[in-house]
């Protein structure tokens, strides 16, 4: 396979079975050493490794030359083997060197780690960077992953459909690029968020399992886990309900993470939306470290404590055997934390051991009485040289607050194994209330299924009311998200009601979309996960970009091609735009 016209093997491949034979390797120098009288060591890289090749000093070859080695494979002298290198037993010897493509010297070095070269440097040279064994690893990865995916959708009966590129603006979710139109000056496409309007049509338009490892944008703030353009694993079916889904996105995650890791993860386990905030103060939570939010509401149901007493929910987090490590300025901080995520303040005690008797240190201790203080440590189990923080407020607010803290006092970093994945199921079907119109927000999007039990809430307790949404989140990371969606529209006309839509404004606004239901939609749902996040983690990477061939800088500009660049002013014409001074 690895064989080709100007190659007889790749650099990783020669072992001590291929000694005495003739070969020919191509790649790029990797280094070149001098070796006493006209001897000079070439160390020859492609993306399979590195080959040592013995030349005559004489030869003009320096560092990233692409060459053609041909020679004979021979033992390495006696002590010179290097057991670090799968070919290290082996060199080439009388060599014959054709020089295929001189070069100059690389801003880099491509054998250095790439955390210690500059972000920026290294994008602008991507096509070097790529050369690096981390890079061609990763990609690698990816193109297995791709490849599990597909054979897993196609093993389980998904049709792969491509949707467009250029789409109609729609109202819902994240802010999209748009795209002139050069037929219709002053008309735009939209570039697709995701495939969403078109896979639920293709359901109506018969296809019953659809899939696509769909390209989507979105122009929002850049982070670890989000870049501009990305790819999704896309799926929607029909005729099915939520666990129909989601058994078969866990078979196609599975599948991928058993390619790459040779292990197949346990089953995924299902965790409500209201469990999980209960337990972990986040819909995403990473099941590596426990630190789970610890039920303090009754304890503190009679107390005089004025920040406590009525509060809907009192919870709190035990940080075992750190107390040490905070200091007053430290529980500032985290007060000051917890207050900017919204919470009236934050209790903090260390946990003492006075002659075997076990006390609490802190500022609120004397608001609490020899009960409470008993009843909160036996409750927090708490033990000498713990901290423990406490809030109290909503419960909501309560949750997160301490959802928050809790990761920050103990995740670890994405990508350090082991890997956890659950599913979080329920998602309450409204998050919020919109300050402008004081109408609730849809948590996913307004198509999505209210779950069977609580529609008759619609109208009278719309914040109570479940959905059929689900997300996947692995180590505390959201991998993907979906949902069982409305088919039947007198559902959808009171969902409408709920968000303050009218008639008018569903029918302009979303008619393309809803009115071919009538012609006979199925019962349908669909899911979509985050490739570029899913091979990070698999890759153990913590930002995707180390997983995309060539991806945009945090401030969104690609510093290799200088792009996005200023509008040449005839094309800016012929599209009927013009362009504002910049605004301070
Ligand atoms: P959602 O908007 O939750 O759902 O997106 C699904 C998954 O896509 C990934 N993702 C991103 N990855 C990298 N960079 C980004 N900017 C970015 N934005 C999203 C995440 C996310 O979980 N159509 C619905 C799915 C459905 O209902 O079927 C959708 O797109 O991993
Ligand atoms: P105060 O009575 O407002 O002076 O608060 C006394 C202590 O309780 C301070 O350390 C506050 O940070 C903390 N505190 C106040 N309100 C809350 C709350 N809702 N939850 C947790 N701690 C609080």
């Amino acid at each position: 396979m690895s064989k080709t016209s100007l190659r007889t093997h790749q650099c990783g491949e020669l072992r001590a079975e291929h000694v005495g034979q003739q070969v020919a390797l191509t790649g790029w120098v990797a280094r070149r050493r001098e070796h006493g009288e006209h001897l000079a060591f070439v160390d020859l890289r492609d993306h399979s490794g590195i080959t040592q090749c013995v030349i005559n000093e004489d030869v003009d070859v320096r560092s990233e030359y692409v060459v053609r080695i041909t020679g004979v494979v021979r033992h390495r002298p006696e002590g010179t083997v290097n057991e670090n290198l799968p070919t290290g037993e082996i060199e080439v010897g009388e060599c014959e060197v054709e020089v295929l493509r001189k070069a100059t010297p690389p801003p880099f070095p491509v054998d250095a780690r790439a955390d210690d070269v500059d972000e920026v440097l290294r994008l602008q040279h991507r096509y070097i960077d790529l050369r690096r064994e981390r890079m061609q690893k990763n990609l690698r990865l990816r193109s297995v992953v791709n490849s599990a995916i597909r054979t897993s959708m196609e093993r389980q009966g998904f049709v792969e459909v491509e949707t467009p590129m250029l789409v109609p603006s729609t109202p819902e979710g994240a802010r999209e690029f748009l795209v002139p139109s050069r037929k219709e000056p002053g008309s735009f496409y939209a570039l697709p968020q995701s495939p969403q309007l078109f896979k639920q049509l293709l359901m109506v338009g018969g296809v019953d399992r659809y899939y696509q490892i769909a390209r989507c944008l979105r122009d929002e703030d850049l982070r670890a886990d989000r870049q501009y353009e990305f790819m999704q694993l896309d799926l929607e079916m029909s005729f099915v309900e939520q666990d129909d889904v989601l058994d078969a996105i866990s078979e196609s995650v599975l599948d991928a993470a058993e390619a790459v890791t040779g292990e197949r993860p346990e089953p995924i386990p299902h965790i409500t939306w209201h469990e999980a905030m209960e337990r972990w103060g986040i819909d995403k939570p990473d099941l590596r470290f426990g630190m789970e939010l610890i039920e303090l509401t009754d304890v503190f149901a009679a107390t005089e404590f004025k920040a406590f007493a009525g509060a809907a929910s009192i919870k709190g987090l035990r940080v075992a055997g750190r107390s040490d490590e905070f200091g007053r300025n430290q529980l500032d901080k985290l007060t000051d934390q917890a207050k900017k995520l919204g919470a009236k303040g934050l209790v903090w005690m260390r946990v003492t051991d006075t002659d075997g008797t076990v006390g609490l240190d802190s500022p609120v201790a004397k608001f609490l009485s020899d009960a409470e203080q008993t009843a909160l440590a036996a409750r927090m189990e708490a033990e000498p040289g713990d901290l423990l923080l406490i809030v109290a407020d909503e419960w909501m607010t309560t949750c997160e607050v301490l959802g928050v803290l809790r990761n920050d006092l103990g995740r670890p970093p994405v990508h350090q194994g082991p890997y956890k994945y659950v599913w979080i199921i329920e998602f309450p079907l409204f998050v919020g209330i919109d300050k402008e119109t004081g109408r609730p927000k849809p948590g996913h999007h307004p198509f999505t299924m209210p779950h069977p039990d609580d529609v008759e809430l619609l109208e009278s307790d719309p914040m109570k009311v479940r959905s059929i949404a689900y997300d996947l989140v692995l180590n505390g990371w959201e991998l993907g998200s979906g949902s069982i969606r409305i088919h039947e529209p007198d559902l959808q006309r009171r969902i409408f009601t709920a968000l303050g839509i009218t008639e008018e404004e569903a029918a302009r606004k979303f008619g393309f979309f809803l009115n071919p239901f009538d012609y006979g939609a199925p019962p349908h749902g669909g899911f979509a996960y985050g490739l570029d996040r899913l091979v990070a983690i698999l890759a153990g990477e913590e930002n995707i970009r180390e997983v995309i061939a060539f991806p945009k800088t945090q401030s969104g500009a690609d510093p290799m091609t200088n792009a996005p660049s200023e509008g040449d002013p005839a094309q800016l014409n012929e599209l009927g735009l013009r362009v504002l001074p910049k605004v301070e």
